[in-house]
Parts: C-alpha cells; structure tokens; sequence
C-alpha cells in the first residue's frame, strides 16, 4: 500500500547510500525507505545488502577501495533508470590505530581510499548526474568526532574524516546554485560494529565518562540516532542547510 504522503515524504526520490550492510549505513538506508525513498545499495558485503529485499531496492555489491570497481558501479546505478536524488557517504574503516610515527603507508592508502577517496569520486560522479537530472540533490557525508580533535592513534582515519570534512564544504560551495545540498554528520561513539571491534564492554562504559572521547550525556548514540539526522537532511524541511557538520555525538565535541 503507497504511504501516506507528507510535506518531507520522499516518495519518488532515490537514494544511493554506501555503507549500507551494517551499522549507520543501514539504520539511514532504513529511515529513507521509511518516508518512501527507493535504495540503491552499495557496501563490499553483499550478504548484509541481501537482507534488504523489495521492488524499491536496487543492491550493488562493490569494494569502494578499488576505484574502476566504483566507478563501474556509478554508471550501473545511474543506468538503472530510476535516477539518483540523494547520496548518503557512510562506508568507512578506522585502519588499525597506530601512532603517526608507526603508522604504515598501506594503511595509510587504504583508509583515504575508503573514506576520503571513494566519497571524492561519488560526489564527483552521482554530482555531475544530479545537475544533468536538473531537479536538485541532497548529499550526506558521514565523517566522526574524530575530524574535529586531535587524538592519538586516529592518524589515518581523523586525517581522512577531516579531508571529508572539508569535501563537504567546498562540495555545498559548488553545487548551491544546482539545488544540491551537500552536509556532514560527524558521529561520537555509536553501536556499531566498528565499536565493538574497538572495545570491550568495560572499556567502552569508562571512555563514555572520562577521557578524551568521553561525551557530555555519558552514553553511546546507536545507529538511529544518526540515521534520524540523515533523514531530516534528506527531508524538503532542511532545504536551507548546506555546507555543514551536525555534531550527533552526545555533546563529545562542543
Ligand atoms: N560507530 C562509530 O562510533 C562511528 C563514529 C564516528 C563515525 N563513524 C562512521 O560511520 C560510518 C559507518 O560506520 P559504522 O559505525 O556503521 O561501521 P560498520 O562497520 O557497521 O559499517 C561500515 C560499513 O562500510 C562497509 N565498508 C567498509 N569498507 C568498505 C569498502 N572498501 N567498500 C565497500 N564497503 C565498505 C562495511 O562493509 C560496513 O558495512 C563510517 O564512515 C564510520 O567511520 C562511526
């Protein structure tokens, strides 16, 4: 049965959200879907796409890190007939933390290909697409806390958020006069399995209320706390925001 329509139903757009196996990728991919947006979904694990199933969803399994792989799979999506209006950069990695000085080129490579390089071409490729489309756009990037502060050990994934970061703005600066909005989240400590990689329930419970990750409501986010904010960015309601970062961190970054 058609949903109910609304001033911020998104019925009839489309989105491509990458990341969308697991974790915020998929919590966004839900909420978009939830106000009637059509997903073309993009993660390296197809098994974890598979669980979306539907008419309204189009999966692309693809390692994002492998640059001909993406750009093969933009001309799929933009191929499939039903356009691309919104664009959700969520697929992300941490590499294994080291310290600057120990930090190894090959992760190095490979976290700026996932987290910088890769949202770099799909702006550039699903951009070009949304000004030829000439109905305007919505991009979200999805950077960290970790762009905003000096951590140790966070050397190739805080200077990769960061580079996204500013991706965003000058993004928003070019693509304002096309009716494309271009926004960031950066994300605190949420549960997802990149956290629990990262951490053992006691350790993570500690870094909530002290310490340089600690946030000011001392609790995790979960995924749809991001998602919610990526909705509403999606939304006809947030048309006059561009070229920002919303801080979803509990107050981590204030
Ligand atoms: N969880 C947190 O605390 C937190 C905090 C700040 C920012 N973030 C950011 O949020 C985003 C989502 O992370 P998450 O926490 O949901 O983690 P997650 O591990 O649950 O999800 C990340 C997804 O990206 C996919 N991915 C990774 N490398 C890929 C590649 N080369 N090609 C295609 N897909 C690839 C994974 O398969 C996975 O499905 C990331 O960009 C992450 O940096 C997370």
């Amino acid at each position: 049965m058609a949903k109910a329509t609304n001033g911020n139903s998104l019925a009839g757009k489309t989105a491509l959200v990458t990341g969308a196996a697991s974790g915020i990728g998929r919590a966004t991919a839900q909420a978009l879907r939830g106000e009637g947006a059509r997903l073309i979904l993009v993660d390296q694990n197809a098994e974890g796409l598979a669980e979306f199933t539907g008419a309204d969803v189009h999966a692309l399994p693809t390692n994002l890190a492998d640059r001909a792989a993406l750009l093969k799979m933009t001309e799929r999506a933009i191929g499939h007939g039903w356009g691309v209006d919104i664009l959700i950069n969520a697929a992300g990695i941490t590499g294994q933390g080291s310290t600057l000085l120990e930090t190894k080129e090959e992760i190095w490579d490979l976290v700026h290909a996932v987290n910088s390089t890769a949202p770099f071409l799909l702006i550039r490729e699903i951009g070009k697409h949304m000004v030829e489309q000439g109905k305007g756009g919505r991009i979200v990037n999805i950077t960290s806390s970790s762009a905003h502060r000096a951590l140790s050990s966070q050397t190739s994934y805080g200077a990769s958020k960061a580079a996204l970061a500013q991706l965003t703005r000058i993004a928003a600066a070019e693509l304002g006069k096309h009716d494309i909005n271009v926004n960031a989240i950066a994300p605190g400590l949420t549960r997802t399995p990149i956290v629990d990689r990262a951490f053992t329930p006691e350790a993570l419970a500690q870094a909530l209320v002290s310490g340089p990750i600690a946030n000011l409501l001392q609790r995790i986010s979960e995924p749809e706390d991001i998602a919610a904010v990526a909705l509403f960015l999606c939304q006809p309601v947030s048309r006059q925001i561009t070229g920002q970062t919303v801080h979803v961190s509990a107050g981590a970054i204030v």
